[in-house]
């Protein structure tokens, strides 16, 4: 057998913990699959492994950017987090003498990936970063390597553990925002920020990661229109199951007439749909092609699964398997041409809460004419009879196809009309 690839890893953090027990416990059946064993060597992180039955003190130091560039290793794993420092500094000092990189990290990539592949391939270094989208989900294989004869038109889906499990407990369970999100923490689900994940970041990054392996381009963040579910109400989730729909935080790339449309925000799906019924810390991701379209689901965050991916990572460099990290040379990544969100089309979803007066439902239903806005439905609900006699009533429109130009210009003339207690929530609709 060859001599064992040596792993230095940064970051003992849910997913770093989860990476190093699998090294240590499963180190025989690694060895058999690469060819070779994969010896965890040295480990760098402030603080001891999350996971406390793990004894790592003799290989444990301080710095990771002096075990990324140091010897006695041949491959160095971040798994800290972060598109800053250290782990931008590590990585880089790692790729720049030539020493092949793993990461989890979809912030670095999305933010840095362009800069950072072309330091890999100037040193002629592996950079492999499965687990950064879809934890456990081999999606980036997908995309680059099965999808490879396909023209992808369409990537989507559900890319943030956290926010789908808040969603579904509580459209399930009548539950506060808060009080899931917690959970999600509890459980490992969640960044170190949270924000990062309710206010739709996180799967910015992860979208724009998979938009750059479906089309071929330069990996774009900046490009990403971004709305969290911080909005999103128990009233919401109602509607939209009266209506046939459930609401998830869905990532969309999708080429449009002008170019490319990156988007995160909060989307009703139909609720028979794969998309739509996809609960908890589940991912899903669509892929829509000339050829096929499919859908890949698994977990999507968690230590086992993230670190599955991870493995899965090191066991291609130990036996030698190698892609470019974009499927193609950094040279011939195209420059996407991004699609103006304000030319998004598609049908909304729109809960207004409405001054209880003769002529506001005229009001609402002229102004969305004006935009030339057809309406599917319009529901005006009882206003609570526990509430004065002038509360808003709750009005939920279902609009057909229109666009999203149009969409602002009428609620932004019926808000002028003075016929709404609060702002407008809007959702938009994903087609199948
Ligand atoms: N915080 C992320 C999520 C972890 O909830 O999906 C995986 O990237």
């Amino acid at each position: 057998m060859e001599a064992p690839l040596r792993v230095g890893l940064a970051g003992l953090g849910t997913v770093g913990s989860a990476v190093a027990g699998m090294l240590l416990r499963t180190r025989d059946k690694l060895a058999v699959r690469a060819g070779r064993p994969i010896d965890l060597v040295a480990v760098a992180s402030k603080d001891p492994p999350r996971d406390q039955s793990l004894d790592l003190s003799q290989i444990r130091t301080a710095d990771p950017v002096a075990l990324a560039k140091g010897s006695g290793i041949d491959v160095f794993v971040e798994l800290m987090g972060g598109s800053g420092d250290p782990a931008k500094a590590a990585v880089e000092a790692a790729l720049g003498i030539g020493r092949p990189v793993v990461t989890a990290n979809k912030a670095l990539i999305a933010k840095h990936g362009t800069p950072l592949i072309k330091l890999a391939e100037k040193n002629n270094a592996a950079f492999n970063f499965e687990a950064a989208v879809g934890g456990g989900i081999p999606v980036i294989k997908t995309l680059r390597e099965g999808l490879g004869g396909a023209e992808i038109s369409r990537v989507y889906g559900i890319l943030n553990g956290t926010c789908n499990y808040i969603l579904t407990q509580m459209q399930k369970e009548g539950r506060s925002f808060e009080d899931c999100l917690k959970e999600a923490q509890k459980l490992g689900y969640a960044e170190a920020d949270p924000t990062f994940d309710i206010g739709g970041f996180d799967t910015a990054h992860k979208i724009a990661i998979l938009a750059s392996l479906a089309f071929g381009a330069e990996v774009d963040a900046d490009a990403v229109y971004v709305e969290g579910i911080q909005s999103i109400t128990l009233a919401d989730l109602e509607a939209a199951d009266d209506l046939g729909y459930r609401v998830k935080l869905l990532g969309v790339a999708v080429k449009t007439e002008t170019g490319v449309e990156q988007r995160v925000h909060p989307t009703m799906v139909p609720k028979g749909s794969v998309i739509g019924e996809i609960d908890g810390v589940t991912n899903a991701v669509a892929i829509n092609s000339d050829a096929l379209d499919l859908t890949l689901v698994g977990p999507g965050a968690g230590g086992a699964a993230t670190a599955s991916a991870v493995v899965a990572d090191l066991v291609d460099l130990a036996s030698g398997r190698r892609v470019a990290p974009f499927g193609r040379g950094a040279a011939k990544l195209t420059k996407a041409v991004r699609a103006p969100m304000l030319e998004h089309e598609g049908g909304y979803y729109v809960r207004l809460a409405a001054v209880d007066k003769p002529g506001t439902a005229a009001t609402i239903a002229g102004r969305m004419a004006e935009q030339g806005i057809s309406l599917e439905s319009i529901v005006q609900h009882r206003r609570d009879k526990k509430k004065s006699s002038d509360a808003p009533a709750p009005v939920v429109l279902i609009t057909y196809g229109t666009n999203e130009d149009a969409m602002r210009n009428a609620l932004n003339a019926i808000k002028k009309d003075g016929v709404l207690a609060e702002n407008p929530q809007v959702i938009r609709i994903e087609k199948n």
